[in-house]
């Protein structure tokens, strides 16, 4: 049987800034198509589009009755294949087609209903009930102040909200399709067909990007472009490094390497694990250094956050560098550069800087290491990594493990690092993380820990007052990390597990519940 070509099927997503862009991409590869998402005025957008069978454009911030927006570029309207435009991006296909858009008077925000009044491909068999004429109605999710008025000529209005006429419109002969509405998002009860028919009954992809037909391309990928050289790969236990270790081991078995700095800052027995899963469990050839003493020394004496972070990445690097030195016969260098990153870093430098994410990765390698860069991720988004991760038997607790920072429990102990503080911390984290998972709650946050607060606060025990250490408990809910809402944890539960870090813990005399939100607090402490 020959191998799927999983590229064979692209869409090409053009980005007019909307929140859920990435989130677009994301539920056209969760469905099995391949795409990429380029900016609306990017000119790879163009370089691209031969080889796509169908265009998406995002929504986006703008408003097409304002001058100088952003546009369809002619080469879109000129292609011939189907063409998909949700809220921004119908809106703009609209209005340069001949239409009209007109600034609502009421603006749409929230769940609506659609009323289907014609048929179409897009939404054939689709119904969350029906009106008393008996016409289907769909759920939807809308977010747009802007609407349609008029379609331009050969286009239908398919369906419609009480307050939008034009809520889908579609030129149905050329294959271009308008939404108001948002099919990405998961309020959306039927997105998911909506953009399955579209990429499947309009544009006539076939769904070979799954786990199983990536994990194959890539191993043959890197089999024929390393025949027999060596590869570096800096393995940190986190989800990306964890893949691209399993995914290389399995493609080139004794010709990777991987250097493990164990910083001393990791979570309880997490050095340890590491080592269990790669190299006792898979075989994987990882060198350990165990460079607790060197970090602990680099940090004594300093309390600024960001000194502390710059320390740790720099001594990290310098470790690296030493380790990578003794492997002589390696030529190539793998990362867990992942999609984000490199859409991230497009955007930099095009100078749409302001949508970045300022991610502070500890572990960014020098320019100068002689070495070829191998990114086995960098197609992946982070939903991937973590299927690739499953299907390639990963420990579930590894791949769907909430993010952990680079400088580790750095940033969770407030001022100057001690190995005394962080031994408490880490105590009282496992605590924290075994109730969690006890009471089926780690899934239900997006991160959760505990952070080491080095102020002395009365107690009494036993007969006694007593000062001692405080912790405080962070546990969130968000998208997409940028802005967060604290957990709204059961009071019982918090009671038991406080009640375990006083009674287990030495050193520790209270226990509080971050109820900050993001903004105005970070997710860390530092
Ligand atoms: P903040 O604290 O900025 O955190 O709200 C947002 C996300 O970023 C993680 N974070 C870091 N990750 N190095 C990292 O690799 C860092 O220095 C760092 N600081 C924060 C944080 O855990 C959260 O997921």
């Amino acid at each position: 049987m020959t191998a799927a070509n999983i590229h064979a099927h692209k869409i090409l997503i053009l980005d007019y800034g909307s929140q859920y862009t990435q989130l677009i991409a994301r539920r056209v590869r969760e469905i099995g198509v391949y795409c990429e998402i380029f900016p609306w005025d990017s000119e790879q957008a163009e370089a691209f589009l031969p080889a796509a069978q169908g265009i998406i454009l995002s929504g986006g911030p703008d408003s097409t009755t304002d001058q100088h927006t952003p546009t369809v570029p002619e080469y879109v309207l000129k292609a011939a294949c189907p063409i998909l435009g949700i809220c921004y991006g119908m809106q703009a296909l609209v209005s340069q087609l001949g239409g009209q858009v007109r600034p609502s008077a009421q603006r749409e925000f929230g769940f609506a209903q659609i009323t289907l009044n014609q048929e179409c491909v897009l939404f054939a068999g689709l119904c969350d009930g029906r009106n008393a004429h008996g016409q289907s109605l769909l759920d939807v999710w809308m977010s747009h102040g802007d609407k349609v008025t008029a379609i331009p000529a050969g286009f239908e209005c398919i369906a419609s909200t009480p307050s939008a006429e034009f809520a889908v419109v579609a030129h149905q002969a050329k294959k271009i399709y308008g939404l108001q509405f948002h099919p990405e998002v998961t309020h959306t009860s039927k997105g998911r067909e909506i953009l399955s028919a579209f990429l499947f009954d309009v544009c006539s992809c076939t769904g070979d990007w799954t786990a199983g037909n990536i994990i194959e391309d890539q191993i043959k990928q890197v089999q024929t472009q390393l025949q027999d050289e060596h590869v570096i790969l800096g393995l940190s236990g986190g989800v990306d490094s964890s893949v691209v270790a399993a995914l290389l081991h399995k493609a080139i078995g004794d010709q990777l390497t991987c250097i493990f700095v164990d910083t001393g800052l990791l979570r309880l027995h997490e050095g340890d694990q590491v080592m269990q899963t790669f190299s006792q469990h898979m075989g994987v050839k990882v060198i350990r250094v165990n460079a607790e003493q060197r970090f602990l020394s680099a940090l004594q004496g300093l309390h600024d956050p960001e000194e502390k972070r710059k320390t740790i990445g720099n001594l990290f690097v310098a470790i690296f560098e030493e380790e990578a030195a003794k492997i002589k016969d390696a030529t190539w260098l793998a990362q867990g550069t992942i999609y984000p990153d490199v859409i991230e870093s497009a955007a930099a430098t095009t100078g749409k800087a302001d949508l970045i994410k300022s991610h502070h990765n500890v572990g960014g390698l020098p320019d100068d290491m002689k070495l070829s860069l191998l990114e086995p991720l960098r197609e992946l988004f982070k939903d991937e990594v973590r299927r690739l991760g499953d299907a390639l038997e990963l420990p579930r607790e590894m791949i769907h493990r909430h993010p952990f920072p680079g400088p580790g429990l750095a940033v969770r102990i407030l001022g100057e690092i001690r190995k005394e503080y962080c031994d408490i911390l880490r105590a009282a984290d496992d605590i924290f993380m075994q109730e969690l998972h006890r009471h089926d709650l780690y899934d239900r946050v997006s991160q959760a820990f505990a952070v080491f607060l080095p102020v002395k606060s009365v107690g009494v025990m036993g007969d006694g007052r007593k000062y001692q250490y405080v912790i405080a408990l962070r546990a969130v809910e968000t998208i997409d990390f940028m802005t967060a809402r604290w957990a709204h944890l059961p009071y019982e539960f918090l009671d038991l597990v406080s009640r375990r870090i006083i009674n287990e813990i030495d050193g520790i005399s209270r226990v509080a519940y971050d109820i900050s939100g993001k903004p105005p607090a970070t997710i860390e402490w530092e």
